[in-house]
């Protein structure tokens, strides 16, 4: 083994055992090169006054080489913010400002110890960095039945883990942290776990009350007193779009500090938050009880990300980083926020009027992008007569469900839209 990797390893084996358990064979054997290219070329950025002639880019009249094609419908920006590499942890000053964000917006989170967040190239990437580090062949990833199907090819297809999946709902329609627990419960034998945590949830835009987030805390905690390690990841993609009253802070806050068996991993970024989906900026953050375990957790993160894209883009970190700190950012997007609450409050109101009947019976919703019709017939055959006949787009999910993203249909084409749902389940449902 690489003496930097087996460095990391044995503080984190000695700050935090039960996380250096968690660790993957491939979590083990990563480390970030300390004297590679870009610790040189770090270390002449800060002395090589004279020529700097370490890293692969190349300069003029003292700043990065471009095109004016490109540079001219930038010209907001300055060469450096854009054309050089972003650090693989990333721009710094975007780190500290997303971590602050996260302190304001998670009060849950004060006093707590957690990394700086990392910056990953999206959600997807830090969820790609969980799975390396932390999943082996064999290992169980625990899930809603209802999930984004992506996990499955991060976790399931990349890495070789089980996907052991529970009933998002329980009888009454709460969040069923009783099927989680016993999920949890089941890998007693292998000792370990990966939870994916993602609220509000893709495909049902569902998010757990208080009482709620209490019992998948306290089926977390009960794992752990049982011996199983946890790596606990919070998949925040469409955080702060709650619209009702459910928690509105992440869990992560609380798993912080939760048990020396319990790992949180918050995956978050501005991809839905920001309305930035092609930008690809996310992070991902550590929750711990050990600085020096933190600090070897991002070497190793760091590590998977100069392996695989090295780092990420610039220029989209950089205009995040500018929307954050701009005094306009708060107010655009309380306004933005207004938009997709009154489109989900319209969806409740038009889906609750007695219009539809009991043909169209929903799943609880309350928060982020998407709802989920629970239909009677195939979701499949809507889907395929909604497109055919009825120029309509969704997503057709298991057997019966049906996914309407109603981020992206504006409030008064709702109800037109829901009447065409509702004509194609009345053709299915009469054979046509
Ligand atoms: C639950 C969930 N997590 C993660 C992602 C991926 O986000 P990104 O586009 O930032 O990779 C999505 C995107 O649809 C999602 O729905």
């Amino acid at each position: 083994m690489n003496p930097l990797a087996q460095q990391l390893n044995e503080t984190i084996a000695h700050e935090q055992p039960r996380v250096f358990e968690m660790l993957s064979k491939l979590g083990r054997a990563i480390y970030f090169p300390k004297i590679g290219i870009l610790s040189q070329s770090a270390e002449a950025k800060q002395k090589a006054k004279t020529y700097n002639a370490t890293i692969g880019i190349a300069t003029e009249n003292g700043q990065p080489m471009h095109l004016e094609v490109i540079q001219e419908t930038l010209s907001a920006y300055e060469p450096k913010d854009i054309y050089e590499y972003a650090p693989p942890a990333g721009k710094p000053e975007l780190r500290t400002a997303w971590r602050d964000k996260m302190l304001q917006e998670n009060p849950s989170l004060a006093g707590k110890r957690f990394s700086q967040p990392v910056v990953t190239n999206a959600l997807t990437h830090g969820l790609s960095i969980v799975a390396d580090l932390f999943a082996d062949e064999g290992d169980a990833v625990i899930l809603p039945d209802k999930n984004w199907e992506n996990y499955e090819l991060t976790f399931g297809i990349r890495r070789g883990a089980v996907m052991v999946e529970y009933p998002l709902y329980d009888a009454d329609g709460s969040f069923n942290a009783a099927g989680l627990r016993d999920a949890l419960l089941a890998q007693k034998e292998r000792g370990k776990a990966i939870v994916l945590l993602n609220f509000p949830n893709n495909p049902t835009g569902y998010t757990p009350g208080k009482k709620e987030g209490e019992a998948i805390v306290a089926a977390i905690r009960d794992a752990a007193e049982a011996g199983i390690n946890v790596v606990a990841v919070t998949d925040d993609a469409y955080f702060a779009l709650f619209f009702e009253d459910s928690l509105h802070e992440s869990l992560f806050g609380r798993l912080c500090g939760l048990h020396e068996r319990v790992l949180p991993v918050k995956i978050d970024g501005a991809t839905k938050e920001e309305y930035v989906w092609g930008f690809r900026v996310g992070f991902i953050t550590y929750g711990g009880t050990s600085d020096a375990c933190l600090a070897a957790l991002e070497q190793k993160t760091l590590g998977i990300i100069r392996a695989t894209i090295s780092s990420g883009p610039h220029p989209s970190q950089t205009f995040v980083l500018r929307a954050l700190k701009s005094p306009d950012f708060a107010d655009q997007k309380a306004r933005k926020y207004a938009i997709m609450k009154g489109r989900a409050n319209r969806v409740k109101q038009l889906l609750d009027s007695g219009k539809y009947g009991d043909d169209l019976i929903y799943y609880p919703f309350n928060s982020g992008y998407f709802m989920c019709l629970k239909l009677d017939v195939d979701a499949e055959a809507v889907r395929q007569l909604l497109l055919n006949e009825y120029e309509v787009g969704t997503i057709a999910l298991g057997g019966t469900d049906l996914r309407v993203a109603f981020s992206c249909i504006e409030e008064p084409e709702l109800e037109d839209l829901f009447d065409r749902i509702h004509r194609a389940v009345l053709d299915v449902r009469a054979g046509k």
